[in-house]
Formats: structure tokens, C-alpha cells, sequence
């Protein structure tokens, strides 16, 4: 399977270096100034051959990225956040141009297994009313959003799990070199229950980038990585 990686940052680099360990081949890089790319912009020519691109690069561009790749009938992963608000427009480029499209705030196969305990938990405290929620994210300072796409994603699982809660509080805290912590705690007067997931680096994210990659190749439609999950899980 051949892929290209969209935005050869910090993301894109490790993607190259799992996507190789699995023995895929990376036959473009493209990335408007980073070192090492081929290619400078998405076209014919930087997508030859390419059956399914890797998108992480910034917000205010992806959208941009996607129509471009949806124009030229790529299958494409968007690893790359809060560009959310325009689902409907890369809903559309999709169906348009009859591509396979997934996404997800976080690629990371651990965190989507914390979803899963999210949602349990959440749903378990309809019926032990002492208990409140309240949530933090801790991530590098180079982060551009916040609260991250996962804190956010997280809230949702919440407030659609747990009937008392409309909106769920996230405290965002830019340390350092953090991969990324997600923490959440169930608070009554007598105890605290804290679930917690701490990424130890990125390759969680890039290995869940590279399966999605695999797993979209060949499909059409517009898919989140719930519906990989729930496919794997099952
Ligand atoms: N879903 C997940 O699992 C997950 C995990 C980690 C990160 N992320 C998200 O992924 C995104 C990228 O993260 P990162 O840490 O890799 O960031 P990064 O190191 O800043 O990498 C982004 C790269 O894309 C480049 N770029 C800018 N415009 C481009 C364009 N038009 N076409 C192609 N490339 C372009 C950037 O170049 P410049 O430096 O010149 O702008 C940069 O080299 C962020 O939105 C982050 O939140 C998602």
C-alpha cells in the first residue's frame, strides 16, 4: 500500500517511521517548508500512485487539504483537530468525489479504549446522584487549541452518557514537552474516582494513524474511528 503524508511535522515523521516498520510505503511527503519533504503542494503529480494520505498538519488548513485530496479521489486520514465546525463541508467533498474518509481528535488506540470506560462510568452515575465531574488535559507548549479535540470529545462522551450533566468543565495546562494526559474524576462528598490516560510519547497516535490508513484503503463513505473501533472490538 502506498501513502502519502500530509504535513511532515513532528506527526508526519513519526507516521513515516511506523508506516515503514510495517512495511508501507511512503511515495510522497508533502509539506510547504519542512526538510526532507518531496513535494511542496498537493497535486496529481505529489499524489501519483498514492492510495491513501495522512493529514496532520494545522486547523486552518486541513479543510483546504481535504478538497484538495477529495479532488483528486485519495482515500485520506485527518489526524489534524479543531477544524470540526466544517464537518459538513468535508462531508460533502467526500460524497462528492466518492472517497473513504476517517478522522479522529485521537488516533491513539489506548485513548479510544478510555473512551469506552468514559462512557461506562458515565452512564453507571445516573444512578449515584452524589457524584460530580470535573476534567483536565495537560499537553506540550506548542499546542495551538484548547482544550484539546480529545478533552472536548471526552465531554461529549460524558454529557451524553450522564443525564444530570449539560456541560462538563475542562482545565487546559501547557507544560513542557507533555505528549498528552487526559484526566477525569468523579467527585462525591466521600471520595474521588479518577480515570486517567497518559500518553508515554506520539507513536500511540502515528499507530493508530498508520491502521486507520489501512483500514480505509479501498472503502467510500465518511467514518470516525468509532466506526473502526467498533468494527475491531466487536
Ligand atoms: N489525531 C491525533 O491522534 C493527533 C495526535 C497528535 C497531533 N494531532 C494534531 O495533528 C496536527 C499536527 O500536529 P504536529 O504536532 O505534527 O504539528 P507540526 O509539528 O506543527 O506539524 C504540522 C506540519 O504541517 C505543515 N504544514 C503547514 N501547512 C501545510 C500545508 N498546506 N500542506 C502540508 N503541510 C503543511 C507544517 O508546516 P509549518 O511548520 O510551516 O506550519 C508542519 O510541518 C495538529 O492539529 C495536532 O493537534 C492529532
Amino acid at each position: 500500500m502506498n501513502i502519502a503524508i500530509i504535513g511532515y511535522g513532528k506527526m508526519g515523521h513519526i507516521i513515516e517511521e511506523i508506516a515503514l516498520e510495517k512495511g508501507l510505503k511512503v511515495v510522497s511527503k508533502i509539506d510547504p517548508v519542512a526538510e526532507g519533504a518531496t513535494h511542496k503542494e498537493i497535486s496529481s503529480e505529489s499524489l501519483k500512485g498514492v492510495d491513501v494520505c495522512i493529514e496532520f498538519t494545522a486547523p486552518d488548513i486541513a479543510v483546504e487539504n481535504v478538497k484538495k485530496i477529495a479532488a483528486l479521489g485519495k482515500n485520506i486520514v485527518v489526524g489534524t483537530t479543531a477544524w470540526y465546525e466544517r464537518i459538513e463541508e468535508v462531508k460533502d467533498a467526500v460524497e462528492d468525489n466518492k472517497i473513504g474518509f476517517i478522522y479522529s481528535p485521537n488516533f491513539s488506540v489506548g485513548v479510544n479504549i478510555f473512551f469506552r470506560l468514559i462512557k461506562d462510568i458515565s452512564g453507571m452515575m445516573n444512578t449515584f446522584k452524589d457524584y460530580g465531574v470535573n476534567m483536565s488535559e495537560a499537553h506540550h507548549i506548542h499546542k495551538k487549541d484548547a482544550p484539546s479535540g480529545t478533552a472536548k470529545k471526552i465531554a461529549d462522551v460524558i454529557k451524553n452518557g450522564l443525564d444530570r450533566v449539560d456541560d462538563v468543565d475542562i482545565k487546559s495546562i501547557r507544560e513542557g514537552e507533555i505528549p498528552g494526559t487526559h484526566t477525569v474524576n468523579f467527585e462525591s462528598y466521600a471520595d474521588v474516582i479518577t480515570l486517567e490516560h497518559r500518553a508515554k510519547n506520539r507513536k500511540g497516535f502515528a499507530i493508530g494513524a498508520v491502521m486507520a490508513a489501512e483500514w480505509i484503503n479501498g472503502k467510500k463513505g465518511f467514518y470516525s474511528i468509532e466506526d473502526m473501533m467498533d468494527e475491531i472490538i466487536k
